[in-house]
Formats: C-alpha cells, sequence, structure tokens
C-alpha cells in the first residue's frame, strides 16, 4: 500500500460562525491537496472541528444552550463551508465523536502507565479566548497581550504531563531537521525553548468544567483542550490500528501563525515522542487576514463573510483572491475594494474575456469545429515560448507554496493570449476572401483555444468550479493529474466548443 499525502487543517472552535481565516485555511490546504493530486499523490485530506473547553461552553451559556445544542448547530455551518468552497475533503473530525473520545483516552492511560503524567496544585492564569495557560512573565507593562482577551486566574488540583523532560530532545531535533515552513517561524520556536519549558496543565476539574473528555484514570478531571484537540490528527486516521501507517507520518499540518507555539510545535512533537508515534513531516504556518477594509464592505453591501462573497461572486472567485492576494507565512488585508478590483481585472476582463472571445469567434467562423494551426509566425513563437517558461515556473512555484506568485504567471500567460488575439485580431480577418487571412484567424483560434486549456488546467488546483465549467466548454474531461497535459499541442483539433459563456458575471 503506497502511502498517503496527508495533510491537515486546524480543527476550529465549534463557538460561532466560520470566517474569512477559517475560510483561507481550508482554500490554503485544498489548493495544496489539489495540487498534489495533480502530481499524482493519493491524498488524505482532514478537517473538521474542535468542541470541547470553556470557550465553546461559555458560549453556549451565553445563549441559553447546552455545549452539545451548540456544536451540534454550528458543526453543519462548517461541513457547509467546505461543500460551499469546493473544498475536496476526505474526512471531517469532529472532536465529540468517539473514535475520537476512544484514542484520546487510551493516550492519556498509556501517559499516566509510562509515569509521564502526575498530579499537582495549578497556580495560574488562563485566557479562554486562546484556551491557553499563560505566565506572569508574558505580561507587557503589567497588560496581558490582546490576542488573549480575558486572562483568569485559577487554583486548583490538576493532572500535568511532563514536557519539560522533552526539551532537549525536542531542541535537538528542530536544529537538525526543517520542521516550519516558512522556516523563519522556526526561530520562533527556537527562541521559546531557550527558556525552560513548564510541564503542561492538562486536566480541568469537573466541576470548574464538565465539557470534555474525562480522564480515564481519574473521572472527576476532564481533558485539557488542546490535548484533546491535538489528536484528533491521529484518531481520525486509525491511531492504534493496522490502517495508521498508511496515513502517518502526516505530511503537513496546516495552521495559522498563533497556534504554532507552544500547541503545534512543542505540546504536539513531545506528545508523540512520548507515546513513541513519529513526528509529522512539516508544519505549514499560514499568517492572517486583517479586514481592514469592513467598514468598505458595508457601503458595497457585501460583508466579508466567506458564505456572502461566494453567494455573490462564485467560490472560484473567493478562492482566487485568497490565493492571489496572500504570499503563504505573511500577512494580508482583506477589503472588498481589492477583492473587486482583482474580480474585474483578472477574472472577468482577462481571463473571463479571453474565453468568451474564443467561444464567440469560434462559434461564429468556424463550421466544421477548431482547425489546425498552420501559421508559424513571430506572434506564435512568442505565446509558445511564453509557455514553455511559464509552465517550468509554476511547477516549480506550486511546490514550493508560492500559488500567489504561480497564479500571476498564469495571469500574464493569459495577459499574453489576450494581446495575441489583438495582434492577429480575428474578427477582421473573417471578411476575407483571402486564404492567407483565412489561415492566419484560423491558426490564431488554435492558438488561443490551446492557450485557454492550458492556463485552465495550470489553475485546477485554484478554481476547481472554473475550470471544469471551461473545460467542458472545449470539450474536455477534467484530467485527474498533470501527466501530459501540460505538453503544447493540438488534441482540441475538430472540436466544437460550447456556446459563449459569463463566466465572471458582474455582481447585480
Ligand atoms: O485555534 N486569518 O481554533 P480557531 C487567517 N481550535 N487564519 C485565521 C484567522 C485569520 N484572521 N483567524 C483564525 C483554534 N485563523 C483551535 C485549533 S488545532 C488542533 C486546534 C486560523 O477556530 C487560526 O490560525 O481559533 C487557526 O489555524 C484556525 O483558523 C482555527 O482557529
Ligand atoms: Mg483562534
Amino acid at each position: 500500500m503506497k502511502k498517503k499525502f496527508f495533510i491537515t487543517t486546524a480543527i476550529d472552535y465549534a463557538n460561532g460562525r466560520p470566517h474569512l481565516g477559517h475560510a483561507y485555511e481550508k482554500v490554503l490546504t485544498d489548493v495544496v491537496a489539489r495540487y498534489r493530486r495533480m502530481t499524482g499523490d493519493e491524498v488524505h485530506f482532514l478537517t473538521g472541528i474542535d468542541e470541547h473547553g470553556q470557550k465553546v461552553t461559555q458560549t453556549a451559556k451565553a445563549q441559553g444552550k447546552s455545549p452539545e445544542e451548540l456544536t451540534n448547530e454550528v458543526a453543519p455551518l462548517f461541513v457547509d463551508l467546505c461543500k460551499t468552497l469546493l473544498i475536496s475533503n476526505d474526512d471531517f473530525i469532529r472532536t465529540s465523536e468517539t473514535r475520537h473520545t476512544d484514542v484520546v483516552r487510551s493516550i492519556l492511560q498509556d501517559l499516566h502507565d509510562r509515569g509521564d503524567i502526575y498530579k499537582a496544585r495549578y497556580n495560574g492564569y488562563y485566557s479562554v479566548r486562546q484556551e491557553q495557560f499563560v505566565l506572569e512573565k508574558e505580561r507587557v507593562n503589567g497588560e496581558w497581550p490582546e490576542i488573549y482577551g480575558e486572562v483568569v486566574e485559577i487554583e486548583e488540583e490538576n493532572y500535568f504531563f511532563r514536557l519539560g523532560k522533552y526539551q532537549d530532545w525536542l531542541v535537538s531535533f528542530l536544529r537538525e531537521n526543517e520542521f516550519v515552513f516558512p522556516l523563519f517561524r522556526q526561530k520562533q520556536v527556537t527562541e521559546f525553548l531557550k527558556e525552560p519549558v513548564n510541564d503542561l496543565c492538562i486536566s480541568r476539574p469537573v466541576e470548574r468544567l464538565s465539557w470534555g473528555i474525562r480522564l480515564p484514570f481519574d473521572e472527576d478531571f476532564v481533558t485539557y483542550v488542546w490535548f484533546d484537540a491535538l489528536i484528533n490528527y491521529i484518531s481520525a486516521v486509525g491511531y492504534g490500528t493496522e490502517r495508521f501507517g498508511e496515513y502517518w507520518p502526516c505530511d503537513y499540518h496546516v495552521i495559522g501563525k498563533d497556534i504554532l507555539v507552544p500547541a503545534h510545535a512543542v505540546y504536539w512533537p513531545i506528545m508523540l515522542k512520548a507515546i513513541g508515534v513519529p513526528l509529522p513531516k512539516s508544519l505549514l504556518v499560514h499568517g492572517w487576514w486583517h479586514t481592514g477594509g469592513a467598514k468598505l464592505s458595508k457601503s458595497s453591501g457585501v460583508s466579508i463573510d466567506p458564505f456572502e462573497i461566494s453567494k455573490a461572486f462564485g467560490p472560484d472567485a473567493l478562492r482566487f483572491f485568497l490565493t492571489r492576494e496572500m504570499n503563504v507565512g505573511q500577512d494580508s488585508d482583506f477589503t472588498m475594494e481589492l477583492f473587486l478590483s482583482r474580480y474585474n481585472a483578472d477574472l472577468a476582463n482577462n481571463y473571463g474575456n479571453l474565453v468568451n472571445r474564443l467561444l464567440n469567434l469560434s462559434g461564429r467562423h468556424l463550421k466544421d469545429g477548431l482547425a489546425a494551426a498552420t501559421v508559424d509566425g513571430d506572434p506564435e513563437h512568442e505565446v509558445r515560448a511564453l509557455w514553455e517558461k511559464t509552465r517550468e515556473d509554476i511547477l516549480r512555484l506550486y511546490e514550493g507554496f508560492q500559488f500567489h506568485t504561480a497564479l500571476e504567471r498564469i495571469f500574464q500567460f493569459i495577459t499574453a493570449l489576450n494581446r495575441y488575439a489583438e495582434i492577429r485580431a480575428p474578427w477582421k480577418l473573417a471578411k476575407s476572401d483571402n486564404p492567407d487571412d483565412r489561415a492566419v484567424l484560423e491558426t490564431s483560434l488554435a492558438v488561443i483555444a490551446e492557450g485557454v486549456r492550458l492556463a485552465t488546467v495550470a489553475v485546477i488546483p485554484v478554481m476547481p468550479g472554473v475550470a471544469e465549467r471551461v473545460l467542458g466548454l472545449l470539450r474536455e474531461e477534467v484530467p485527474p493529474t498533470w501527466e501530459g497535459q501540460f505538453d503544447w499541442g493540438n488534441r482540441l483539433e475538430g472540436r466544437t466548443f460550447g456556446e459563449r459563456a459569463i463566466l465572471f458575471p458582474r455582481p447585480g
């Protein structure tokens, strides 16, 4: 059995509606997953929701519901988000499922048996917003960092996991391995590990918090939500059973920068080390979307809600924007103004216009389907040469997570095709009786058609819906992989294309 390419997103707190940040992480992960499928990998893509803990409990209480009622309401919204955004996840895990809770309990028992869990008094601070124990020394001028929201003091008996015992091992592991992409973020982990790491409090007394997984060796406590949540990555793929080896080690955990340290880069590797499971190969860490233009969006009538944007402009347009505008690892700003300008310039006026031109002209002037390209002049050479360069670039860029630049290159190629159309101007040649003019007309449509096919195949990971539609209009199947797809050729010869279509309508 060939090992699968296994990729995950973070599991989102089930305490509210999905927002743009959640949408982005799923789109980014989906672009990687779809890219890998195009290279021939068998992919397993896991996403889901994080249901336990105080954050969910508090929100439920404020809404007069039980935590179960709340998470049962929220779960379908996240499932729906995936469907709406054409996310190709193979699994969706909820941490309340027994396939998960059973594994969490067995791991806790295992660690307890190994002597890595002990009971002690906890006296310290807790941020419910981040579901994180925080340290006095993190205060800046007496204030807690804003990201923590309200910080409360707690004092209680609890169980602890011996994190500190594994610190030296982790430090040397990070010295020898590239574990975090982009690599500059690994330095943050190394910095964090310069100070001694405290053992991790992994429980809350039931009387303080009841919505969680009970400790198998002491039912008066529930498991700390992060300890529970991280385990989803292995519980979902059959940890403890034979099929686990088909998936693990995971290739990429895709996460936001706020949950790298300490959760994914310290707790998780140490938890795995302690139970004797190999580490994931890499953490792919993205930055944050800021919505500086939130005010702007109100005046344009569309809020920055992934469902609303997808409804108004289509899921592919949102996927395109998120991928085109974000340099993976950095932060970016989402404003409706920026969104609309990309939508109009890149999608409607560039790509959409090119497809429209092709369908319109071939429908009008090609009675027997697409003819052969018989003219081989400078303009044809230039287009083909640009494609050869583009195809090399984009494969390298996709591989290195430089999706924004890959899209830039593909759209430069599309721009060049529109320019080529202007140069050959087939619409002007249509009235001529001269066979040379006819040959140029036919050639130019063959070139444009092949160019549209190539550009479309190249954007499949980012715009799968639009790609399927355009390929359908070209009477092409969506290829399962990119094998042989990027060779410039004449496979469309003789085809009669579909009717002219508006791919990216002006929002009504
Ligand atoms: O942290 N831009 O859940 P969460 C980009 N349950 N990404 C963003 C973002 C933004 N503005 N806001 C949030 C949790 N995210 C835990 C994870 S994993 C075992 C448990 C990202 O709902 C964030 O960085 O607060 C994280 O990767 C994901 O959304 C879920 O955040
Ligand atoms: Mg968060």
